[in-house]
């Protein structure tokens, strides 16, 4: 099998893009760029996103005890570059307020999440990581899209 060919056509399936956030005891508050972000179970409500075993912030994320989702809006690529790069994952604080579990959001975002960790499911070269939602709330925004290895957005609203 060919990787990059698998890469192409996971690739078409188009996502959103968001912001993984912690609060790390050590490494202090870090972003960082998913779109494995899904929806998991309505009862009880779980979410889960996928980190790579190689990640340099793998412990950081896989042994906290809450981490923050928040959905990026269609003008937020500059955020996603940001927080994709290696060695580029603390927080600038500005753009980023506490929830109740001292985890980062994003002051402005599609939708976020207040998760507590409570399953890690080891998957090949990556870990599911899986959030009970503690808290959310979403905002009538235009999601930022991930297409095809680009960004993208949304041609029209049908709302
Ligand atoms: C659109 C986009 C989606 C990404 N999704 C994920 C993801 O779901 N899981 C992940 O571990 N890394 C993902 N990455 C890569 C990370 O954002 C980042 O590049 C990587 O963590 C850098 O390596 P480091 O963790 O060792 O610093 C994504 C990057 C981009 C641009």
């Amino acid at each position: 099998m060919s990787s990059t060919e698998f890469r192409n056509a996971l690739g078409a399936f188009t996502t959103g893009v968001c912001l993984i956030t912690v609060n790390d005891g050590e490494s202090g508050s870090l972003a960082l760029t998913a779109n494995s972000f899904s929806s998991l179970s309505l009862d009880p409500p779980l979410v889960l996103w996928n980190i790579q075993n190689d990640s340099d912030c793998f412990r950081e994320y896989t042994e906290c005890a809450h981490f923050g989702i928040s959905i990026l809006c269609a003008d937020q690529q500059a955020l996603s570059g940001c927080y994709a790069r290696k060695d580029n994952h603390r927080i600038v604080e500005d753009d980023f307020l506490s929830d109740s579990y001292g985890a980062p959001l994003l002051k402005r975002a599609v939708a976020r999440f207040s998760c507590k960790l409570v399953q890690l499911v080891e998957a090949g070269d990556h870990h599911i990581v899986i959030g009970e939602v503690m808290a959310f709330d979403a905002h009538d925004e235009s999601p930022l899209l991930f297409s095809r290895g680009s960004y993208d957005q949304l041609a029209s609203r049908t709302d």
